[in-house]
C-alpha cells in the first residue's frame, strides 16, 4: 500500500436513514470488454435514485441499473427542466479508489439546479449515496492508464403535467460508466462559431443544463460534416470573443502565457479548468483569465507566437487541438504541445494517486 500519498477522507456524513439497497442477482461485468469501451455506453450494475415529492427529497435508494417508467406528460420531455454533472473515479495501483474534487461537482450541481428552479439536493444524500454506489460497483473501476469510471449525477422534472412552470416532482439519479478516452480519433480540428451561439448574457451557459448541450447538437453535426470535431463558441453578440470549445473550456498558449476566458454567466466554471489554472501557476507558468478575441488568435498565429490550444473537461481531462478554422481559412497548430502534456500528466498523476496532492483535491472512497 502506497501510504505516502494516502489521504483518506471519510464521506460518511450524517447518515441517510434506511437507505434501501437492492443488489443485483448476478453482475453483468464478465460480459464487458473493458478494452474497447465507447464513451458513456456501458453502465455498471447499480444506480442511485431519489424522488422529490410533497416538498421534500425522499430517502435515496440503490437499485439494479434499469429503465425508468415515466408518464408521457412528464415535464422534462416538454420543457427540458434537467441538469447534470460529470465526475470521475480513478483506481490506483494498490486498488484504492479516488474521486477528484467531488465537493466542487456537488456545489455546481446545486448552482445549476437553482438556476433551473429545481430543488437543491442534500449533501449527505449525494455523498453517502455515491459512496455506497461506488462501494457496490467497485470492480467496475479499473486501474491503469486511461481507465476511469465516469459518474453522472442528473436531476429532472418528473411531474406528469404539460403546464409550463416549474415541476413539483423530480427524480435524482447517479449512474456510472466505465470509460477510457472521450474521443476515438487522433486529430481534433475545430471551427470557430460565426453564426450559432451556445450561451447568452443572463442565460444558463454557466449551468450544466441539459438544454445547453442539446442546443449544440445541430451546429456540431454540421461542423462534423465539414470535418471538424468541435466548435469553439464565441460571444452571442459579436462572435468576436472566444468562449468554450464544445463540451470543454479552452486555453490558448501565446508567447508562453496561458490565456482562458474568465468565468461568467455564459461560461461553465469547469473544475478541470480551475485545476489547470492552479497547477500552471504552481509550476510558474503565466496564466491570464481575460477575454480573448478571434482576431488576437489569428494575429498570434500569423506572428508565430501561438504555441498551443487545448480544451479541458472532466471527460477529456486535457485535449490538444490540432487546427482551428475561421472565415473559411484553416490555421494549423504546432504538433508539439509540451504545456498541455505536462499539465495533463501532472493532473492525472494527482487523480490516480501517483503523486503528491499539494492542493488537497483527492478524496478516497471509504
Ligand atoms: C465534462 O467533460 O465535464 C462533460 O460534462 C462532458 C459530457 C458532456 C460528456
Amino acid at each position: 500500500m502506497n501510504l505516502k500519498f494516502r489521504k483518506k477522507i471519510n464521506f460518511t456524513r450524517p447518515t441517510v436513514n434506511r437507505m434501501n439497497i437492492t443488489e443485483i442477482q448476478k453482475s453483468k461485468i464478465n460480459s464487458i470488454d473493458f478494452d474497447t469501451l465507447a464513451f458513456g455506453q456501458t453502465f455498471t450494475d447499480h444506480m442511485l435514485i431519489c424522488r422529490y415529492r410533497e416538498g421534500k427529497w425522499q430517502t435515496p435508494e440503490i437499485i439494479p441499473y434499469q429503465p425508468l417508467t415515466l408518464d408521457p406528460s412528464s415535464s422534462v420531455f416538454h420543457y427540458g427542466q434537467a441538469i447534470f454533472e460529470g465526475m470521475k473515479a480513478y483506481k490506483d495501483d494498490q486498488g484504492e479508489t479516488w474521486l477528484f474534487r467531488p465537493e466542487e461537482n456537488f456545489k455546481r450541481f446545486n448552482r445549476s439546479s437553482k438556476r433551473l428552479q429545481i430543488p437543491e439536493f442534500p449533501e449527505s444524500y449525494f455523498f453517502e449515496g455515491l459512496n455506497k454506489l461506488l462501494y457496490l460497483d467497485n470492480q467496475w473501476i479499473k486501474s491503469g492508464e486511461g481507465n476511469s469510471l465516469y459518474i453522472r449525477p442528473v436531476v429532472f422534472a418528473s411531474q406528469a403535467s404539460v403546464q409550463a412552470s416549474a415541476a413539483n416532482e423530480y427524480i435524482f439519479m447517479i449512474i456510472c460508466a466505465p470509460v477510457k478516452s472521450y474521443y476515438s480519433g487522433s486529430e481534433i480540428n475545430v471551427v470557430i462559431a460565426e453564426e450559432y451561439s451556445r450561451a447568452a448574457n443572463g442565460g444558463v451557459g454557466f449551468a450544466k443544463a441539459a438544454g445547453n448541450y442539446a442546443a449544440q447538437f445541430y451546429p456540431t453535426t454540421q461542423a462534423l460534416k465539414n470535418g471538424f470535431q468541435q466548435i469553439i463558441w464565441t460571444d452571442a453578440d459579436t462572435h468576436e470573443y472566444l468562449e468554450e470549445a464544445g463540451t470543454m473550456n479552452v486555453f490558448f498558449r501565446i508567447n508562453n502565457t496561458l490565456i482562458t476566458t474568465p468565468t461568467s454567466d455564459r461560461i461553465l466554471d469547469g473544475i478541470t479548468r480551475k485545476s489547470i489554472i492552479d497547477l500552471a501557476k504552481h509550476k510558474g507558468i503565466a496564466v491570464e483569465e481575460r477575454p480573448i478575441k478571434v482576431a488576437e488568435l489569428k494575429e498570434a498565429h500569423k506572428a508565430g507566437t501561438l504555441q498551443e490550444v487545448f480544451g479541458t473537461g472532466t471527460a477529456v481531462v486535457v485535449l490538444p487541438i490540432n487546427s482551428f478554422s475561421h472565415g473559411g481559412e484553416t490555421f494549423s497548430l504546432p504538433k508539439e504541445t509540451p504545456v498541455a502534456n505536462e499539465l495533463k500528466n501532472s493532473l492525472l498523476a494527482i487523480q490516480y494517486n501517483q503523486s503528491e496532492d499539494p492542493f488537497n483535491w483527492r478524496r478516497a472512497i471509504v
